[in-house]
């Protein structure tokens, strides 16, 4: 026997127990679905026609369909780099400096509770992470409820985080599909009814996948009942300053219900408003009552995150906290913002004013009156079919649309598509 097939038999002998026992452990694991967003990009990539469009995922796209990656990022980014940093961790809670800059930003300069102190914020692994810490740390210590009520229809990986965290799902009603707007009747009738001390999410603004949120009167009355029902807010702000082109006033809400002395928790992205997608930056900020309360719960908050993750990554938090720390980018960053909220509003008009030239006799006027990256069409799923199968227009069962992914080039195309399969 050769001396290299003796060890290929050793090998073999030694491993082959082994790897039998091991095929067996998961024998029981069924094959799970594919994540309904991106089975649609896979499909979309194995189309060839020219005209293929994509508007299933949620990044922002230039007018020539392109990723856009903010000329203060990059500039962040060169004066980062020329200050040759090293790489050590950072503290679990995460970069200073940024935290407080994203707790100001969300909370507003003037904001009562950043000047008496009575709050804390963690860095997050960006929005997602920062409702995943929000649901520990509820289900750790909210010790009223276990009930959290999302609204129908919300982001769907609101419903794994939270289930995830060993949250009760519950809801209220919030779009109305006849008019593809807010059912604010619908929601103000099943909110009054939550049982008091339950948790209730809020899209802070730009609510996903509906693009439909409360106007300012319509708020005042939520929080009134949030306030009446004793509930405890949690708001998800995945999209400040990219909804109207304004951070404060897509803050708005959650100013409102602090100013009612509504104590609540946030989660902040900045995925969209700075373009930091894969940089993962985050934060969760808890409103206390006193400084004494936010440090105890800050104490807390990194002994729920040290065995999660241990420490946040530091690149992301630096290029923001060098944004929003930094007068001359900042002011670059809020009219980057406003750029890319002007081209999304931009391209909600141009394609209801293509519809009507196609000669669509349908009301569309919601498509302009919703708001932020995404829009419900009120396409019916046979309808959604036949955009992808005649005309290659990838998008989700709902009739869920990311405004973002339609150009100046192809919203004619889109128009005279959503025209031949509605009318
Ligand atoms: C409503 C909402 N919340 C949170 C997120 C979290 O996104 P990320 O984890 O990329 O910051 C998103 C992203 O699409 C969202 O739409």
């Amino acid at each position: 026997m050769s001396l290299l097939r003796s060890r290929f038999l050793a090998v073999v002998t030694r491993c082959s127990p082994c790897s039998a026992r091991a095929s067996s452990w998961w024998s029981h694991v069924e094959m799970g679905p594919p994540d309904p967003i991106l089975g649609i990009t896979e499909a979309y990539k194995r189309d060839t026609s020219s005209k293929k469009m994509n508007l299933g995922v949620g990044a922002y796209r230039d007018d020539n369909g392109k990723p856009y990656v903010l000329k203060c990022v990059r500039k962040a980014e060169s004066q980062i780099s020329a200050k040759n940093l090293d790489k050590e961790y950072l503290p679990i809670a995460g970069l200073a400096d940024f935290n407080k800059a994203a707790a100001i930003l969300a909370l507003g300069e003037n904001s009562d509770v950043v000047k008496s102190n009575r709050f804390v914020t963690v860095q997050s692994i960006s929005g997602t992470g920062s409702l995943r810490i929000g649901g520990n740390f509820l289900k750790r210590f909210y010790n009223y409820s276990c009930d959290l009520y999302l609204p129908k229809p919300s982001w769907g990986n609101h419903t794994p985080i939270f289930r995830d965290s060993g949250l009760e799902l519950k809801g209220y009603r919030y779009y109305e599909p006849k008019t593809c707007g807010f059912d604010f009747a619908g929601a103000l009738d099943d909110i009054s009814k939550i049982p008091e001390q339950s948790i209730i999410l809020f899209h802070a603004c730009a609510h996903n996948p509906t693009g439909v949120d409360p106007r300012p009167e319509q708020w005042k009355e939520l929080a009134a009942v949030v306030k009446q029902r004793k509930l405890f807010p949690f708001f998800d702000m995945a999209y400040q300053g990219f909804a109207s082109g304004d951070i404060n006033r897509d803050a708005w809400a959650v100013r409102y219900f602090l100013e009612q002395g509504i104590n609540l928790v946030l989660s902040q992205s900045f995925a969209k408003n700075m373009g930091l997608y894969g940089e993962r930056v985050g934060a969760f900020t808890v409103v206390c009552s006193d400084t004494d309360e936010a440090k105890r719960v800050e104490s807390q908050l990194k002994i729920l995150i040290r065995p999660m993750y241990s420490n946040p990554p530091v690149n992301g938090a630096r290029i923001a906290a060098t944004i929003l720390n930094s007068p001359e980018l900042r002011t670059e960053w809020l009219e980057e913002v406003k750029g890319m909220a002007n081209r999304i509003i931009s391209m909600r008009e141009q394609l209801v004013s293509n519809l009507k030239k196609e000669g669509s006799i349908h009301n569309w006027q919601h498509i302009i009156d919703q708001i932020g990256m995404f829009c419900f069409t009120g396409l019916k799923p046979e309808q959604v079919e036949r955009l992808t199968k005649e005309f290659s227009i990838y998008l989700t069962k709902d009739g869920r649309i990311s405004v973002a992914g339609i150009t100046s080039a192809n919203v004619g195309y889109l128009a005279h598509a959503i025209y031949q399969v509605t009318k």
